[in-house]
């Protein structure tokens, strides 16, 4: 049977996952460079065993049952109390746990963007959260990012045009910490910067923050919910990359009007995040077992970042540029503009069994065609040196064939 004909008209906005699509190719001779996947051998296996059984033990009546919509209550306190680490002052009534971040995005759709509406992102971007938004059909505006990340300069321009057509600015969209897919790093001055003009032409930033954990340099930023004195910042972060991506565990934190609206727009989505999930996550915060993970984790990570830098260093041809990631789990790459990085994709998979994500879709409007992140956690530290070492055999190849 067709079903094309059945669809709703907000389906033709929907696209599959380029990563999930990826995934599927990722066989076990296919070293993959694709998903923000952990290094498995982080997770706290041993320690979950022991907590998984407490949880049981201690409150399976509880941890099996249906739980509130904003999440268990102790897990919204402990979660306020870890975010204390990073500057961030916020109560349990400004927490909500969600299904992974990306039900926080989904969450942003529903509650805020009708079509037409303006989104402002860094661009690029990370690319889920462009295609959660995407269905609703906002007018996405993308600001470049450097070294330092999104140049708050040119964001200020966008602002100040968008504001004179009379345009609904929604939010802004960043991930200031080891951006997704840049790796690079929003400075404290531009951090600033852009609170400033968040509260001068009174808008909302939303800051999506899964990688400040694995900062391998040390850059002395906070984030922008530490700095926040005005409650315009919507913080978003997750268990996926410090504990298990397994668990489907993120929270936001914001004031507390957008967390009502979130948990009305929730409980039609799942009614509530697993309440397993959320006690096992608790115990692990309790036990300490994430933030006893994280300095070996870090570490693993820029060894990783360094391993791979070094293979593109070695490998890569002329013309071939890339950046050095302050910290998180990606290298951007970029190709000469003749090289279509999907093309390149199809036959660095068939013909070298090496994937990687194709750049055009973390741009707001997909115009760029000759860049693409790679994922330096999930391979192992020979993957990564075989990989790049395929991966530049076929962009010579690619390179040659277009000359
Ligand atoms: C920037 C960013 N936001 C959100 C997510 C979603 O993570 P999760 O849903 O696993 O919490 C990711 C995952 O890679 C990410 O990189």
């Amino acid at each position: 049977m067709d079903i094309s004909r059945l669809l709703a008209t907000r389906a033709q906005f929907i696209s599959a996952s380029e990563v999930r699509e990826l995934l599927k190719w990722a066989t076990a001779d296919v070293i993959s460079f694709g998903g923000g996947l952990p290094d498995p051998s982080t997770f706290p296996i041993e320690d979950m065993k022991k907590v998984v059984e407490h949880v049981l033990e201690a409150y399976p009546h509880k941890a099996l049952q249906y739980g509130p919509t904003e999440g268990i209550i102790e897990l919204r306190q402990e979660i306020a109390k870890f975010s204390a680490h990073s500057g961030i002052v916020a109560n349990p009534e400004n927490v909500i746990i969600t299904v992974g971040s990306q039900e926080a995005l989904e969450l942003l759709g529903r509650v805020f963007i009708n079509p037409g509406d303006v989104i402002i992102t860094e661009n690029p971007t990370y690319i889920a959260a462009l295609q959660a938004w995407r269905v609703y059909q906002p007018r996405l505006i993308g600001v470049p990012i450097d070294e330092n990340g999104m140049i708050v300069e040119i964001l200020e321009e966008k602002i100040k045009r968008l504001t004179t057509e009379g345009a609904k600015i929604k939010f802004i969209y960043t991930i200031p910490t080891a951006q997704n897919p840049s790796g690079v790093t929003m400075s404290q001055d531009r951090r600033k910067y852009l609170l400033e003009l968040v509260e001068r032409y009174d808008l909302v930033a939303v800051e999506d923050d899964p990688y400040s954990y694995f900062l391998f340099e040390s850059i002395n930023v906070t984030p922008l919910k530490a700095l926040d004195k005005t409650n315009r910042v919507i913080y978003l972060s997750t268990a996926s990359k410090i504990f298990a991506p397994g668990l489907r565990l993120g929270w936001a934190i914001a004031n507390e009007d957008v967390i009502k609206w979130f948990n009305l727009a929730k409980q039609s989505l799942n009614l509530n995040t697993s309440n397993f999930a959320q006690y096992v996550f608790l115990e692990g915060l309790r036990r300490n077992i994430v933030l006893k993970n994280l300095p070996h984790v870090r570490d693993l990570y820029k060894r990783k970042r360094d391993a791979m830098l070094a293979a593109l260093e070695t490998y890569m041809p002329p013309g071939i540029e890339w950046t050095r990631p302050s910290g998180g789990m990606f290298i951007w790459v970029t190709a000469p503009s003749e090289i279509d990085t999907k093309e390149l994709l199809k036959y660095a998979v068939t013909q070298y069994k090496v994937a990687f994500i194709p750049g055009h879709g973390f741009f707001v409007d997909q115009s760029v065609k000759n860049a693409m992140r790679l994922n330096f956690t999930y391979p192992t530290f020979e993957q990564i040196h075989e990989g790049i070492r395929r991966l530049s055999m076929a962009l010579r190849e690619r390179y040659d064939s277009t000359r």
